[in-house]
C-alpha cells in the first residue's frame, strides 16, 4: 500500500468530490495520507481531517508565504495543535524567495521559529524550500535540524545540495515533478538519493505528473510518480511503494 506523505485535502478545490474522493483512496492502494497545514486555517481544516479519517495524518505549521500573517497569538496555537495525537510533523516550513513577498528577514524569522516549535513538541518537519537553497541549509545547520529529522518536501535541488541534506539524515519528497520531460537535474539526483531515503508525495492538488498534467492533483496520481523513480533506480514497482512506505512510517512514527 502507498503512503501519501503530502496532501492539501483542506484546499477548496476539494469542496465538492472531498469525501467521494477520500473514501475510495484505501480502494486504491493508499492506506495513509499526511494532510501538510499551510496557513492558519488549513491547520484548523487539517485537524478536522485527522478526527474524521482514521487514515489521515496531520502536519501542523506555515508555509513561508503565509508567514506575514503570523503573530504571538497564533503562534501560541500552532504550539497547542502540535499536541494532537494524529499531528505526526511540524510543516510546512521554510523559505520561498520565488516571489518577493514576504520578506526575507520575516520568512527566516517565522521558520527558525517554527524549527525551534519542532524541538520543543519532540516532532520532525516538513521543509519547503524553493528558490533559496543555500538559506535553507544555513538555518537549518545553525540550528542543528539534524537532531530533528523530517523531509525536503518537493526536492528540486540538486545532487550536491542532496548531499548535504543526507548528511543531516533527511528524507526527501518526492511528486509529480520528476514525471516531466524537463526534469533532467530532479531525475539524476533521484538516481542519487537512496531509496532508503525517499518518501512519496504529490502535493495535491498541485503538481500533478504526466499523462495528468496541469490537472487537479490527488494521491490517486501516486502510481506514475512510483513508476517513473522504478525506472530510474533500475528497482520494481512493488519495492518503491514498500520502501517508501516504511520509510514514512519510520520518519513520522505511525504504524
Ligand atoms: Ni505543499
Amino acid at each position: 500500500m502507498i503512503f501519501e506523505s503530502h496532501a492539501h485535502y483542506d484546499d477548496k478545490v476539494f469542496e465538492e468530490d472531498r469525501d467521494m474522493l477520500l473514501q475510495s483512496l484505501q480502494a486504491n492502494g493508499i492506506d495513509a495520507v499526511i494532510n501538510v497545514g499551510a496557513g492558519i486555517d488549513s491547520c484548523k481544516k487539517t485537524i478536522e481531517l485527522m478526527d474524521k479519517y482514521p487514515f489521515i495524518y496531520g502536519a501542523i505549521g506555515i508555509h513561508p508565504s503565509e508567514t506575514g500573517k503570523l503573530d504571538e497569538e497564533s503562534f501560541k496555537w500552532l504550539k497547542e495543535s502540535c499536541g494532537h495525537k494524529k499531528t505526526v510533523a511540524v510543516g510546512e516550513i521554510g523559505l520561498d524567495y520565488h516571489y518577493e513577498e514576504p520578506e526575507h528577514s520575516v520568512q527566516k524569522e517565522w521558520f527558525e521559529r517554527q524549527l525551534g516549535l519542532a524541538r520543543d513538541v519532540k516532532l520532525p518537519v516538513i521543509i519547503h524550500s524553493r528558490d533559496s537553497a543555500r538559506d535553507t541549509l544555513d538555518i537549518m545547520k545553525n540550528l542543528h535540524a539534524e537532531d530533528l529529522g523530517g523531509v525536503i518536501h518537493c526536492f528540486s535541488y540538486t545532487k550536491e545540495i542532496a548531499r548535504e541534506y543526507l548528511d543531516m539524515d533527511f528524507y526527501f519528497g518526492i511528486g509529480g515533478v520528476i514525471t516531466f520531460k524537463n526534469a533532467k537535474k530532479i531525475k539524476e539526483a533521484v538516481e542519487y538519493i537512496p531509496i532508503e531515503k525517499i518518501l512519496l508525495e504529490t502535493d495535491s492538488p498541485y503538481l500533478a505528473p504526466e499523462p495528468n498534467r496541469g490537472k487537479r492533483n490527488s494521491s490517486l496520481n501516486i502510481p506514475y510518480i512510483a513508476e517513473e523513480i522504478a525506472l530510474l533506480k533500475g528497482i520494481s514497482y512493488e519495492e518503491v511503494v514498500t520502501v517508501t512506505h516504511e520509510n514514512a512510517e519510520r520518519l513520522f512514527r505511525v504504524r
